[in-house]
């Protein structure tokens, strides 16, 4: 896995989750479409070496809309991008992972199959191989880290060395687990930490330039929690996710 390519955003409208993720935060739309065999309307938004997805379900049966109806907008898969989708996946098969395509489809990210959450500690695995030329467009946030709560905090990372080849880059005796991939990280942390949420719980981003972004927020009303080198904005301003945005790439 050599990046992770998006984080996937359910939200109930892309016209509304773009007045904040696209006017507020600044992230360049890089294209929108419809994905009816996905059940989705999906956009991709550059955060620097990764992309935020935003998906509007097509119809409340789908399954994005049903997980919409149950959970409400918010984080909903992670995305890994990978050299050849076929032979990853191929391999994930043959080691008896369970995957919910067992063969790759056309995506919003190029070609892309997904992997059962029963397979990944409860979190949605998706792996796309883009088309040429895709990676690098500009943008004033870039994607950081995102934050896994786990009720078993080391297995949780065993599973996800084992079916990704993720590196531990962090090695503090705690029970917090830093894995990297790319320029982020995935960061394991017990659920007790994050109020018994399992799966993806928040999102790190770094800005640019953090006054302009600050200003923006104030402008559009975004409620946050602000810090020197920190903001944290409240779920009901970022479309069900909590969303942390730093001055500074470390810690
Ligand atoms: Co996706």
């Amino acid at each position: 896995m050599r990046r992770i390519h998006h984080v996937g955003i359910v939200v109930n409208r892309l016209a509304e989750a773009y007045g904040f993720y696209r006017d507020t935060l600044g992230l360049p739309l890089l294209r929108e479409a419809s994905l009816p065999a996905q059940g989705v309307r999906a956009a991709l938004l550059a955060a620097g070496e990764s992309e935020i997805e935003l998906l509007e379900p097509l119809a409340p049966a789908s399954g994005v809309g049903r997980f919409l109806a149950r959970r409400g907008e918010g984080l909903h898969h992670l995305c890994f991008d990978t050299a050849d989708v076929d032979a990853a996946l191929g391999d994930l098969g043959r080691r008896g992972v369970e995957l919910i395509d067992t063969a790759p489809r056309a995506g919003l990210a190029g070609r892309v199959a997904f992997l059962h959450p029963r397979a990944c500690a409860g979190v949605l695995v998706e792996l796309a191989t883009p088309e040429d030329g895709d990676a690098g467009r500009a943008a004033p946030l870039q994607l950081k880290r995102l934050v896994i709560g786990a009720r078993a905090p080391r297995e949780t990372v065993g599973v996800f060395q084992s079916l990704f080849g993720l590196p531990e880059v962090t090695i503090n005796g705690g029970p917090r687990t830093m894995l990297g991939i790319g320029q982020n990280a995935l960061l394991v942390v017990p659920a007790s930490e994050v109020g018994g949420t399992e799966g993806m719980v928040a999102l790190s981003l770094v800005a640019e330039n953090f006054a302009t972004l600050t200003d923006a927020c104030d402008r559009a009303g975004v409620k946050h929690l602000r810090g020197t080198g920190e903001i944290t904005i409240e779920p009901v301003s970022s479309h069900g996710v909590h969303l942390h945005i730093s001055r500074y790439r470390f810690p």
